[in-house]
């Protein structure tokens, strides 16, 4: 890190943010609600929630603490901070590039469902309108439509657009802060209803009585991508986001009061959907759907439930958004402040890249596509894995190995001491997990998922 931090006036989106909310907003999305649950029904119940809370720990923190170190000590967008972070290594703008590569794809399936979420808002009231709750089949012939599952993609992402174009409104930004702590109530309100049915305590031990013989380099690589994956992290996201931090933020704590944040948000919407679940006779490996069919199912069965569900899924579409937003800020980022594009000029070309493969991530769900198969999953499945299980982890190595072993260590350690008034205690710490804990982890896992490390 050769250059001295420098107070450069950049736009509005960056400005106004503050350093929690806009990390907690990023984080905070479908991983949560949606991601979180259907993988853990799939990849294995509590042994994969475990798992995850460790990738969480030691590998996705220090993951973190890196990238918005890096990235506040550039003050740049994310492939010129890889760039220039390392005297003499310019190559590792690949970072940065490769995070370009991540947010097209990412975003080609994350509209798909965001659109879901949207489509279920519209839903759940007219069907509340007229006196009724949405039909089991609701989510498979949205899902599995053709123009109706597009146009609300299209739907969200010119949405998106908007918002990044016009840079991030005061209005917005307080309307996720304070809407943040609704669906956590939200979301406690669902949990105690879904404890309180009669049979709940089967998912509570699915959730959290692990059977470790269900582990597998696939399950743990699954936690791995879902651990980056949920906190933004390997793709330039908290890097970009770590230039807009202001100086008096230390880094550390802001990081993991992130992470804790984050991760209760998951285990709620986890106690949310598997009790009420087992308690319908549902299975946990319902994929995708799972949080679209449980959701209904569990405010179904209670009073205003029809309202609560309305409540639910417009609380969940306000979270997608600040998760988009950051996503295509990478790109964007860089088109406004390398490529000199202006800010609503690159924010169409963003959205008309995304929504290109999105259509083909959509369209995989339906008839039209879903024959198309590569490496044996669906388009939509293939743009997930490309990007949660390989570009985020490789990405971190690389932001590991570049925060642990290429910036010099003072550097390092005097990004973490602003704020705290000298080097913490708790810095060299941190320095070993970036240097050894967290690298060694995403190399065995990444090792074991392709069957390298014998059984
Ligand atoms: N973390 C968000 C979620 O859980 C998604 C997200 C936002 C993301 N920015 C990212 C994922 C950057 C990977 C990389 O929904």
């Amino acid at each position: 890190m050769d250059r001295a931090p420098r107070s450069v006036s950049r736009d509005s989106f960056a400005s106004t943010l503050g350093a929690f909310t806009a990390t907690v907003g990023s984080a905070i999305g479908l991983g949560n609600i949606w991601k979180f649950p259907y993988l853990t029904g799939r990849d294995g119940g509590a042994a994969f929630v475990l798992t995850y809370l460790l990738a969480v720990a030691l590998v996705a923190l220090p993951v973190m603490v890196v990238e918005h170190a890096i990235g506040r000590r550039m003050r740049l967008d994310a492939v010129r901070a890889y760039g220039k972070v390392v005297p003499g290594q310019p190559w590792w703008s690949l970072v940065g590039w490769a995070g370009f590569a991540s947010a097209v794809l990412i975003m080609a399936f994350y509209t798909d469902v965001a659109g879901w979420v949207f489509a279920y808002v519209a839903k759940s009231t007219v069907a509340a309108a007229q006196g009724q709750t949405l039909g089991a089949d609701t989510f498979g012939a949205l899902a599995g439509g053709t123009w109706e599952p597009l146009l609300w993609q299209a739907g969200v992402l010119v949405l998106v657009t908007a918002i990044i174009a016009a840079g991030v409104s005061g209005g917005i930004e307080k309307a996720t802060k304070l809407l943040m702590p609704v669906l956590f109530l939200l979301l406690v309100v669902c949990v105690v209803r879904a404890l309180t049915l009669p049979g709940a305590m089967a998912g509570v031990d699915y959730l959290f009585r692990p059977d470790l013989s269900k582990l597998s380099g696939t399950v743990l690589l699954s936690a791995l991508g879902l651990a980056f994956f949920k906190l933004s992290l390997g793709m330039g996201t908290m890097t970009t986001y770590g230039s807009y931090l202001p100086d008096r933020v230390r880094i550390v704590p802001n990081a993991a009061r992130v992470a804790l944040a984050d991760t209760a948000i998951s285990l709620l919407a986890g106690l949310a959907i598997f009790p009420a679940l087992f308690a319908f006779g549902g299975t946990p490996a319902g994929g995708p759907g799972l949080l679209f069919v449980t959701i209904p199912l569990v405010f179904s069965k209670m009073p205003l439930g029809g309202l609560f569900t309305i409540v639910f899924f417009v609380l969940a579409s306000i979270a997608t958004i600040g998760a988009m937003v950051s996503i295509a800020e990478v790109p964007v980022a860089w088109l406004v402040e390398k490529g000199r594009v202006r800010r609503p000029v690159a924010a169409a070309l963003t959205g008309g890249a995304m929504f290109a493969l999105g259509i083909t991530a959509t369209l995989s769900q339906s008839p039209v596509l879903a024959d198309v198969k590569v490496f044996g999953k669906t388009l939509f499945d293939l743009y997930d894995f490309a990007s949660s299980n390989v570009l985020l982890p490789v990405g971190g190595l690389a932001i590991a190995i570049v925060g642990g072993w290429l910036v010099s260590r003072s550097d390092f350690l005097a990004e973490l001491a602003k704020g705290a008034g000298g080097v913490p205690w708790y810095g060299r710490a941190i320095l070993f997990f970036v240097r050894w804990v967290a690298p060694v982890f995403i190399v065995l896992i990444l090792l074991s998922s392709l069957g390298l490390l014998g059984g």
